[in-house]
């Protein structure tokens, strides 16, 4: 996997001369016209170039190279980042750069998101359009821009090969560019160490259950405990899902993807944080071995579990993965994970809701995703909810007793892990996108993590 991919995209000025391009503001399109010759400017007319977001236009410039003008609408953030993602799409390949005031880094990102394709499987490759940025703005945007795309990446990937040893091999390779430290705790380890909802849910298939450990930073430093669902496919088990349901649950690992693409995110920009990533990695397989309806399990924390669903498997792998996670105290704890359907019911694919019960962390979070336009939520842990997760023969059972507030009661049964005193969030993400945009076609979408790395870069 190919941790640096922006490198390719997003360049040094070099030998070749890149092509201008100007952003132009719909409300400044007058005053652009009249810099342009009486030729240009009839040309740009008789085009019916009005500058909308996603629009361009070419404007011939004698013996000179033509004149490229993007139209940016009225030029908020996502403008910058939709339009420049598409003008990547329309040009012909070759070397731009942006002779504009507007903001390179949104530019920046856009076009490299737009030039994102997941091509592992293809035997023709697309080139890449190339965009060159200044030194100082460069770094900042590859960083999160190859978190990004790892996430893409990983979901992307199917689960032939992207099971729980892919992953382990994948996170073995981030850790070694980064110099973090990584462990492993295989299969019947997991029982021996109690962490036995890892292990039940993953034991029915070949590929072996897992939990993938990673940690870098001055022991000084805040510590922040990333937690990330990896349920590599997920078929639902013996509670089996209908086939429109599991044709995509390849993606099911997303939460996993992007609490270690996050974690890339942090490294490169060497934030003052003592980082441990926790990856509960298995398959919900269905086989003679598989667990059961009906079944009760002993958790990490010592509680039991009724399995009143198989398919309600990624609540049973975090909810160990929490229990560990809070026992170093962390200053914050955040989970990543693809855990309900009813979370997509309450907000669609791309808004994603998030749950704590710290107001410093949920306004926190709220500023820092309006700030980067990386769509989060709060929803609430709604404490009258908590009886729908009761059992009459193990302390819990993993589903509720109603057919609603899913996402919300997912939540509910995860805090119960979380010590009482640990500053945690709980973010349920799609992790997909369903039909092609600008700066993702359809398949593995990034979120959420953008607006994340600003609030842990801010603190
Ligand atoms: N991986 C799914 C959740 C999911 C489904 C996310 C579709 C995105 C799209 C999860 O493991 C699951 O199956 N959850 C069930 C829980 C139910 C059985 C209580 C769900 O949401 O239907
Ligand atoms: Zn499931
Ligand atoms: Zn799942």
């Amino acid at each position: 996997m190919n941790l640096n991919p922006c490198e390719n995209i997003l360049i040094q000025s070099g030998i070749d001369q890149p092509q201008q391009i100007k952003c132009i503001r719909q409300a400044d399109l007058d005053e652009n016209i009249q810099t342009l010759t009486e030729i240009q400017s009839n040309w740009v007319t008789q085009n019916q170039f009005s500058a909308k977001k996603q629009s361009y236009i070419r404007i011939p410039n004698n013996a000179n190279q033509d004149i490229i003008w993007l139209g940016i609408g009225a030029g908020s953030v996502l403008d910058l980042r939709d339009s420049s993602a598409w003008l990547s799409q329309q040009l012909a390949i070759g070397i731009y750069a942006f002779d504009t005031a507007e903001d390179h880094f949104e530019l920046g990102l856009g076009w490299a998101l737009g030039q994102y394709q997941f091509d592992r499987y293809l035997s023709e490759r697309k080139e890449k359009n190339q965009l060159v940025i200044n030194d100082e703005i460069r770094p900042k945007i590859t960083e999160i821009g190859n978190g990004l795309f790892l996430a893409r990446d990983l979901i992307n990937t199917p689960t032939n090969d992207m099971g729980p040893s892919h992953l382990s091999e994948v996170v073995q390779a981030v850790a070694s560019q980064y110099e973090a430290e990584f462990t492993e705790i295989l299969d019947q380890e997991l029982l021996d160490k109690g962490y036995r909802t890892i292990y039940t849910v993953g034991m029915a298939a070949d590929n072996r259950p897992r939990l993938l450990e990673l940690k870098w930073g001055n022991d000084d430093a805040p510590k922040v405990t990333l937690v990330g669902k990896g349920v590599c496919f997920d078929t639902g088990g013996l509670d089996i899902k209908p086939g429109a349901g599991m044709l995509i649950m390849k993606k099911d690992m997303g939460g996993a993807a992007h609490a270690l693409a996050l974690a890339t995110m942090v490294m490169s920009a060497k934030l003052n944080i003592n980082l441990r990533v926790l990856l509960p990695a298995v398959e919900n397989s269905i086989s003679s071995n598989a667990f059961r309806p009906g079944d009760v399990i002993k958790t990490y924390k010592g509680t039991t579990v009724e399995i009143g669903n198989t398919d309600a498997e990624g609540r049973l792998i975090l909810c160990d993965a929490l229990a560990l996670g809070g026992e170093d105290k962390p200053d914050l704890m955040i989970d990543f994970a693809t855990l309900t359907g009813a979370a997509r019911v309450a907000m669609g694919a791309d808004v994603v809701p998030f749950f704590t019960d710290d107001e410093d962390l949920a306004s926190g979070l709220a500023e820092h995703s309006a700030a980067v336009s990386d769509p989060l939520w709060r929803l609430p842990l709604y404490k009258g909810y908590e009886s729908q997760l009761k059992s009459t023969i193990a302390d819990l059972n993993n589903i509720s007793s109603s057919p609603f507030g899913g996402a919300i009661t997912a939540g509910l049964f995860l805090k119960n892990f979380v010590p009482e005193k640990t500053t945690w969030a709980h973010i349920d993400l799609y992790g997909w996108n369903q039909s092609d945009k600008a700066t993702c076609h359809k398949g593995g979408q990034s979120m959420a993590i953008h607006a994340v790395f600003s609030y842990l870069a801010s603190l």
